[in-house]
């Protein structure tokens, strides 16, 4: 059976019914996840995924201004979460941190609405695989922000990129 998509019109519109419950499951399994089993490293096909997911984003006038990174150095993301005061997201398997260059796209809005598109295409992406996340915002001048700026060299980040977005990425508890 066919039916059209709410918002659409034309062909592109049309899903299968299947189809649609199948995507609003994914969409009710994402919660944020705060505890995570320990030492459980994402397997090589997660870790493409989710770049793949983190990839597949509008950007405005096309000029794709966004860097993500996923850190998977268990001692580094552990001390980053404490700092942050959320040390039980520390066992997460992996941190996606995104970046946005002000000199490709210089209207600040549009970093942070590109890092909002990723951010939730890669939970989805994520909740397909079976793991979990939360969505880890970075406040101008929080030492959250602080640290993912000192981290901007350890990374290979020239120039001035600013942090937008995190997300911890795991296998929930
Ligand atoms: C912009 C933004 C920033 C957030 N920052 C944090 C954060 O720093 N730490 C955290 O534990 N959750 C953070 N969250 C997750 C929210 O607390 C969570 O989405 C909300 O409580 C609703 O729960 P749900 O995600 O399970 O639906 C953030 C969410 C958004 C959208």
């Amino acid at each position: 059976m066919e039916k059209r998509n709410a918002l659409g019109k034309g062909e592109g519109a049309l899903l299968r019914e299947e189809e649609t419950v199948e995507f609003q499951e994914l969409l009710e399994k994402r919660r944020s996840v705060r505890s995570y089993k320990k030492g459980r490293p994402l397997a090589k096909e997660e870790r493409e995924k989710i770049l793949l997911a983190a990839s597949l984003i509008p950007s405005a006038m096309n000029k794709r201004p966004l860097r993500a990174y996923l850190l998977e150095d268990r001692g580094l993301i552990k001390g980053i979460l404490e700092e942050k005061g959320q040390p039980s997201i520390g066992d997460c398997s992996a941190l996606l941190l995104v970046y946005g260059d002000p000199e490709v796209q210089p209207y600040r809005p549009f970093l942070d609405q590109e890092a909002g598109a990723l951010a939730e295409n890669v939970m989805l992406m994520a909740v397909s695989l079976g793991l979990s996340t939360c969505w880890l915002g970075v406040h101008e001048g929080a030492i959250f922000e602080k640290r993912l700026l000192a981290l901007r060299e350890k990374l290979g980040i020239e120039g001035k990129d600013i942090p937008l977005v995190a997300i911890a990425i795991g296998e929930a508890l």
